[in-house]
């Protein structure tokens, strides 16, 4: 049963009974159930990179909770009123309104995806000399970033880089700080501050209105463009209704509002917190910006009225962004995302407290402390569980945000953790208590784990594509 005992931070309602699945299953996809000898030829065929494998060699895909949800029946039954018009289609009027209802930003531009949307606005924001700063950017967020010729700098809260200490909204911004970079560098240089909700990067931790409306009041005091990266802005509402004082009486979808407005626009990648298996958009208060982002959304992604999207992803997208701030759903996504970290806690895996909303991230230089930084500790418990469970999941440490120094030794990254991403409505609690299993067999010969050296990289975004081999030692 999921329990409460993250933290002592008011966290959940309490719950005499196990919290449910609050949906029936209409449809099933087989999963293939493999052997820990067909793993493995297939972990070397990949190169040691799971992003490598075949989706059919993977028994529980903890990769990413992006464009995984399972979609609702209502969703479905939408995606029959799909009109397919090139130019002002009625599906597009119905997703525009729910987002400018959600928003309030008078200007929406459709796109396929969240790096899309990142894409035309930091393109026309960035280039060489600008910075951004942000609690923490997400990697499409920083490589659209960089690939401009700007700079992305991160200014979590100090408690955020450590993994045990709990803090109910670890995801916020360092508002000392943030005040700092503007002077250093100049309001004219900052291309936008960048809240991320929850912080994917940083743990799937919330951030907290007070933080948003700090985060504002010092934007707006300088002139500097305040940018919500909202993607998952429905699981942090849950955290603020539950933490924060004087929310409780508040409807999830309010909260959301209420930080939108804080905002000067929102990237937003649909594929999290919109339940849909493709969709995006950005949103913006500033008409000047949203005409020239236009421009070139029609030249990359398609006519405004429809971004890339076909009209009947738009009608899912409209659906999800509404159910997602049902209040069963939420408890449920949320509890039950706890639930697999509590009990990871209750075996010994150090894992980042609290637990966040989307995904559980296990610390996995306390996991494997005998594996040097250099040789990926994060690497090698992804290929771990993979082995033991055939679970795939994300290294968010070295392998994906780690750089070289001038003589090409490894500046690691602040934090080796892996991530296990929970898809929305996909996996029942028996799926979870296998991967609870999983690293209770895992637990057991830690000691004896190796890491792992990159044989091959390319120059953005590695961990998608780089491959790796055994650093030597004994085989696990
Ligand atoms: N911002 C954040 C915070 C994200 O987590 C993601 C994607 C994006 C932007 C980009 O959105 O994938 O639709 O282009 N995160 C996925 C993940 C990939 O696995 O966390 P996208």
């Amino acid at each position: 049963m999921p329990d409460n005992r993250n933290s002592n931070i008011n966290f959940h309602p309490m719950h005499q009974k196990v919290t449910i699945e609050p949906f029936r299953i209409k449809v099933v996809e087989q999963i293939r159930l493999t052997t820990r000898e067909q793993r493995e030829a297939f972990l070397r065929q990949a190169a040691y990179n799971p992003f490598l494998l075949k989706s059919e060699q993977v028994i529980i895909d903890l990769l990413t909770d992006s464009g995984t949800s399972a979609m609702s029946a209502e969703q479905w039954a939408a995606i029959m009123r799909g009109d397919e018009s090139y130019a002002g289609a009625r599906s597009w009027e119905r997703l525009e309104a729910v987002i400018k209802d959600l928003t309030g930003y008078p200007y929406i531009l459709p796109t396929h995806q969240g790096r899309a949307a990142e894409h035309l606005l930091y393109t026309r924001l960035g280039g060489p000399g600008k910075v951004f700063i942000s609690n923490t950017h997400f990697d499409t967020t920083r490589a659209n970033i960089e690939f401009s010729g700007a700079r992305a700098i991160d200014i979590p809260i100090p408690e955020a880089r450590r993994p045990e200490a709990i803090h109910p909204f670890k995801g916020n911004m360092d508002t000392a700080r943030l005040e700092a970079l503007i002077a250093q560098h100049g309001a004219d240089k900052i291309g936008a501050v960048i809240l991320t909700v929850t912080n994917n990067s940083g743990g799937g931790q919330p951030v907290s209105m007070a933080n948003a409306r700090e985060v504002s009041r010092i934007c707006r005091k300088h002139g500097v463009r305040f940018i919500l990266d909202a993607c998952r802005i429905a699981e942090n509402a849950y955290f603020i209704k539950h933490r924060e004082p004087g929310y409780e009486d508040k409807s999830y979808r309010e909260i959301a509002q209420e930080m939108f407005r804080l905002a000067d626009g929102c990237v937003m990648s649909a594929k999290k917190d919109g339940l849909v298996n493709i969709g995006g958009f950005l949103g913006l208060n500033d008409l000047e910006l949203a005409l020239q982002c236009r421009t070139v959304l029609i030249i990359t992604e398609g006519y405004a009225t429809y971004g890339g999207l076909a009209g009947r992803d738009m009608e899912a997208m409209a659906v999800g962004l509404q159910e997602v701030f049902d209040p069963d759903y939420l408890h449920y996504r949320i509890t039950s995302t706890a639930y697999l970290g509590n009990k990871l806690d209750e075996l010994g895996v150090p894992i980042v407290r609290p637990v966040g909303g989307h995904a559980v991230y296990v610390d996995a230089r306390a996991f494997y402390p005998h594996i040097p930084v250099e040789q990926y500790p994060g690497q090698a418990l992804v290929c771990n569980l993979y082995l033991e469970g055939g679970i795939r999941c994300c290294e968010i440490g070295s392998v994906m945000f780690g750089k070289y120094d001038e003589q090409g030794k490894l500046i690691p990254a602040a934090m080796e953790l892996v991530r296990l991403a929970i898809p929305r409505r996909v996996y029942t609690q028996s799926h979870i208590d296998y991967v609870i299993e999983t690293f209770a067999e895992l637990m057991q010969h830690r000691d004896k784990a190796h890491g792992f050296r990159i044989t091959w990289e390319p120059p953005f975004l590695r961990h998608f594509t780089a491959r790796f081999e055994p650093a030597g030692g004994a085989e696990d």
